[in-house]
């Protein structure tokens, strides 16, 4: 299997020329070590969540108009070029088409380790200070605003007060940062976030701070 790691990393590198910073191979190379240093905890296929580390943004449908048939689409061809077996492929496929936070609400009942585990990994990707430098460069690709006090979000509003809302980079940490924590699932990733978790509500405390000239 060595060998099949080592052409996904070519191949995934090769994809993600030129993506945008909080997307880019660096973004998969850190799911993929979050990935196996979590594996290490847990009775798991390891190919498994290698190869899904490794194959989980290779064609995010935030840059493909909302397609989300593209990514399983390349990897399975890529996978059977690569001789890798139809369970693993399956195996792999499976996380890569359940792992978003967007489509949570249709997660599926009782996931398989493989999938809690890269899930886990992207999501703690996302927040800590990696997650703060990730969030504003999107937002700065996006040419959103940093912040509008006007719109203050917070962890107790709706979704269409969200809505209203949206647009500011901060809005990003009320919307999905900081809800993060508590939809850990494996004992280490918890871990991971809570010191994370605790570093970006600094950060929003320092932000505010200074936004004010307090
Ligand atoms: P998922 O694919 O799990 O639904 P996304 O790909 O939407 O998650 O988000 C990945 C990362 O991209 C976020 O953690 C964040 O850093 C950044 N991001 C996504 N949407 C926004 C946004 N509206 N504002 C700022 N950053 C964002
Ligand atoms: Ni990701």
């Amino acid at each position: 299997m060595k060998s099949t790691i080592d052409n996904t990393v070519e191949f995934v590198k090769e994809k993600l020329e030129g993506a945008e910073a909080g997307h880019d191979w660096f973004h998969i190379e850190r799911v993929w070590k979050l990935s196996k240093k979590i594996a290490e905890t847990e009775n798991c296929n390891k190919d498994v969540v290698e190869l899904s580390a490794l194959l989980h943004d290779i064609a995010d449908p935030k840059f493909h108009n909302g397609d989300e048939t593209i990514a399983p689409k390349i990897s399975r061809e890529f996978l059977t070029n690569q001789n890798v077996s139809d369970e693993i492929i399956d195996q792999v496929l499976f996380v890569i088409e359940n792992i978003s936070f967007k489509n949570r609400d249709q997660a599926p009942a009782d996931p398989p380790i493989e999938l809690q585990i890269v899930q886990d990994a992207d999501r703690i990707d996302a927040i800590g200070a990696i997650g703060i430098a990730r969030t504003f460069n999107f937002g700065g690709f996006k040419n959103n605003p940093m912040y509008d006090p006007a719109t203050q979000p917070d962890l107790k509003m709706s979704k269409e007060q969200y809505k209203k809302s949206n647009g500011t980079t901060i809005n990003h940490f009320y919307e999905k940062l900081l809800l993060l924590k508590s939809l850990m699932n494996t004992a280490h990733g918890k871990k991971m976030a809570e010191e994370r978790h605790n570093y970006m509500l600094n950060f929003l405390d320092q932000f505010y701070k200074e936004w004010n000239v307090d």
